[in-house]
């Protein structure tokens, strides 16, 4: 069953029936100032980072679901109703949400009213617009009731959910004019304050919780909005929230907008204060009259949808799939933006508390944005380079409002160093801006330790090379990729994270298969690197632990089907035929296949052979198998979860890629066409009954063949699987590779596809690639020309920037 469709000409997906399987959300906001809002209106905003600057409140794990929002109230007299069904739930006539690229709108009907609420955050504003547009279809006169409602957090959101006794005293607020003010704790530390106004008169208001809903009342019939009159109540202490009362009386025929602006402000020190315990409002006004009028609104809007228009148009594709098109066109790309933005905090399976930026998380995010927004990768690289350490090693998260490491989650995680090369090199290729490499970065943002970014790189390269084990193959550490393969914790204590236990290192054998295939895949990258700046030397001596590296996976990594997952901290194999459950995963052997490691003896088809026969199910690839059916000490959180759940045998989408790009260095584009379509979105939206979550977007985990019900999807939006699909579908199916030297066009499809083109714009000149395959195979090129001339390989060189070239492609 479908609860919308897709509408691809406005880029949105379009929800008819509001009580789709799990909410289904959208993003407003890329720069600062950010809000989560689902198809109903639920949701919330903050700065910069959902734990320290959270501006207003919501209630994650609440009954009903999806409580706390921006919600408008309408007492039309014989109906009380809310545009988005929730929170008031009363029948409408017609529901429509749309969610674009950073906007929603979302509309009911109801007795002849329309009401349509559209929110966004504008391009360069610390504020989130809403505009409520009210419009009378009936032969009569209606008198509307309008209330909004946003309910204020106390900024931190983890204390705001626990420490009662202080916050039921500190709430403070202001109100002047139309605005509502929230400043608790500006008169001490804090030097921000929240607002929400709205462009009309307004004839009362609340900003006390209790006074609003009436205390043992719902979010769906708040008091005042059933009586149809506020209290004009000012709160102290207890739960601030900002509620305008706006009557609207509408003509027959007749339309009328209200602006609502929901801002944030930081003031100096010195400029504080308007006058005694008096906010100084001078840059709240300025935001409001920014938007003082529909016009200014919808004018803003337009901006951020030609904003858009401009970073869709990088990359864009036709081919015979509409919802291939659609996913790598506008939504895949989309949701990169996404995870640029929040790496893995804030959604409705994140609670924005847990969790900071994740180093490996943001450098593979990387590749998702990089073509879109090169300048802000630069900056992100930087960032995250300076948190490393001097010997490599990396803080595993870091908080976004302070860009320092996040010493709760601690380090450790041998992967991590790794995916700096991959991040970088992807930025240079694209953009082909080697400064970045001479850019001087800190040490654990220590002043006075910077050295080059190439450096980094360096470290990070030998980070592996210094803590390999027994087997010649790299000690995983606390886990590698995969967080819950924990070889070294040995937990027994249920009030532990396995993330941050003990980490045993003395005598441990724990290596990783994920690391190896890894470490070949990017230490090659690196040496390409270094090649292409002429450091000769450095790409020999990095290219002989490479080799070594290929020669110690043949030798102590290949289990005779496939290559084994792990040693553990004893030394017994894991991923392997001897286990009895878990003989097989998805990680190394998408590594190893990836790296191409013995393809000429026929392992890299083996391997995927295992993958296809034993992880492969309806739904997609399984992480391992057998699944673990009891807690294994020796493996930590990995045999925690319930068989055919997350990394116990999930079908963790982030690694499916892995094995089409495996498939695609042997060659078989049917099986990596076959494998990418099968967790693609758009292709599970007639199924979102089971899969219940977003058919726009990728989540992070389905439910896996070993599961209680297969192929219910869970963990939408923040996750690395939206950039590496991404990545697999444009680079290694479509097969369109930036490079330093140009565009390489290597398709790997499947043999049914007879043509295809591909627009991309790379370092300033824009390509208009049609590939033919009149003989349907599925991979090799054997002409290209570039506007009618023939040239030699499959790389586009680097042409005059500014200029389009047509580029025909025969496989
Ligand atoms: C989550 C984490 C990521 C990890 C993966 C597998 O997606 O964000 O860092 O690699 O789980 O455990
Ligand atoms: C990753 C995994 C998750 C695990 C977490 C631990 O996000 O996906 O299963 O609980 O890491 O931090």
């Amino acid at each position: 069953m479908q609860y919308g469709h897709f509408d691809d000409e406005r880029r949105e997906y379009v929800i008819t029936n509001p009580r789709t399987p799990w909410p289904w959300i959208n993003y407003l906001g890329n720069e600062d100032f950010f809000s989560l809002i689902s198809n109903t209106g639920g949701g919330y905003s903050f700065y910069k980072d959902a734990k320290f600057r959270r501006i207003t409140r919501y209630r994650y794990n609440n009954v009903p679901m999806d409580s706390g929002g921006k919600y408008f109230y309408i007492n039309d007299g014989e109906s009380v109703w809310s545009p988005g069904w929730k929170p008031c739930k009363t029948e409408l006539d017609s529901y429509e949400c749309r969610h674009g690229m950073n906007y929603t709108t979302i509309k009911g009907v109801k007795n002849g009213i329309e009401a349509e609420a559209l929110y966004f955050v504008p391009l360069k504003t610390w504020a989130e617009v809403q505009k409520l547009t009210l419009r009378n279809t009936t032969n009569e006169v209606k008198m509307l009731k309008i209330f909004s409602f946003v309910e204020w957090a106390l900024w931190n959101a983890a204390t705001d959910m626990e420490n009662f006794q202080r916050n039921f005293s500190t709430g403070e607020v202001e109100i002047e004019d139309s605005v509502l003010y929230h400043k608790t704790e500006y008169k001490e530390r804090r030097d921000h304050y929240a607002y929400y106004s709205v462009n009309a008169p307004i004839q009362g208001f609340d900003t006390d919780r209790e006074s609003f809903f009436g205390l043992y009342n719902g979010f769906d019939e708040p008091q005042t909005v059933l009586e149809g009159a506020p209290r004009n109540s000012e709160a102290h202490g207890w739960s601030p929230i900002a509620s305008h009362y706006v009557e609207v009386n509408l003509q027959p025929g007749e339309s009328k907008d209200l602006v609502f602006v929901l801002g944030y402000v930081e003031n100096s020190p010195e400029e504080k204060w308007e006058s005694k315990n008096i906010i100084n409002k001078t840059k709240a006004k300025a935001t409001i009259a920014r938007f003082d009028t529909a016009e200014k609104v919808d004018a803003a809007l337009a901006e951020l949808r030609t904003y858009w228009d401009n970073l869709l148009n990088v990359f864009s594709i036709k081919t015979n799939e509409e919802k291939l098109d659609r996913m790598v066109n506008i939504w895949n790309q989309y949701q990169c933006m996404i995870t640029f933005c929040f790496s893995r905090s804030a959604s409705f399976f994140e609670s924005g508390i847990g969790r900071g930026m994740g180093f490996r998380d943001s450098n593979q995010d990387l590749v998702g944005f990089v073509h879109q927004i090169p300048e802000r990768a630069r900056e992100r690289i930087i960032d995250i380079a300076s948190t490393q350490f001097a010997d490599g090693g990396c803080y595993h998260q870091y908080q976004p409002l302070t860009k320092k490491g996040n010493n709760e989650i601690g380090q450790g995680f041998n992967d991590d160093p790794m995916w700096l090369i991959f991040g970088t090199t992807a930025y240079i290729k694209e953009s082909g801006d080697f400064s970045i490499l001479d850019e001087p970065v800190p040490f654990d943002n220590q002043d006075g330790s910077e050295v080059s970014l190439f450096r980094h790189l360096t470290v990070s390269f030998d980070h592996v090379v210094n803590n390999l084990g027994p087997h010649g193959l790299p000690l995983s550490g606390r886990a590698d990729w995969n967080d819950c393969l924990n070889l070294n914790c040995f937990s027994n204590d249920p009030n532990e994270s396995f993330q941050t236990t003990e980490n045993k290192s003395e005598g441990s054998q724990a290596q990783s298969l994920m690391i190896a295939g890894l470490f070949v895949v990017y230490g090659r990258d690196y040496v390409e690197l270094c090649k292409t700046i002429g450091n000769v030397a450095e790409a020999d001596r990095a290219q002989k632990h490479i080799d070594d590296m290929v020669e110690a996976i043949k030798l102590n990594g290949w289990d005779g089907e496939w290559f084994l997952r792990a040693y553990d901290y004893f030394g017994n194999k894991v991923g392997s035929n001897e286990n009895e459950e878990g003989k097989i995963f998805i990680e190394s052997n998408g590594w190893c296949t990836m790296a191409g490691i013995g393809l000429e003896e026929g392992m890299v088809a083996k391997a995927l052979d295992a993958v296809k026969e034993r992880l492969d199910c309806e739904h997609g690839i399984v992480l391992n198998n057998p699944a673990y059916t009891k807690y294994y000490i020796e493996y930590g959180e990995i045999s925690s979860y319930p068989p055919g759940y997350k990394e116990n045998a999930g079908i963790f989408c982030h690694n499916n890629p892995w094995i089409m790009i495996g498939e695609t260095v042997q060659g078989r584009g049917d099986r990596a066409w076959d494998y990418f379509r099968k967790i693609c979105p758009s292709y599970t939206e007639n199924i979102s009954d089971l899969h219940k979550v977003e058919p726009y977007v990728y989540a992070q985990m389905i439910a896996g063949k070993d599961a209680f019900r297969p192929g219910e999807a869970k963990n939408s939006w923040l996750t690395g699987t939206a950039a590496w699909n991404y990545y697999a579908i444009t680079q290694y199916i479509l097969g369109i590779r930036p490079t330093y030297s140009g565009l390489i066009i290597d398709p790997c499809i499947s043999p049914e596809w007879k043509e295809f083109e591909v627009t991309r714009k790379f370092r300033g000149a824009t390509y208009h690639i049609k590939v033919k395959n009149p003989n349907g195979a599925m991979k090799g090129v054997t002409s290209i020309k570039i506007n009618g001339k023939i040239i030699e390989g499959n790389i586009i060189p680097l042409l005059a920037a500014g200029d389009t070239y047509a580029v025909e492609v025969v496989m």
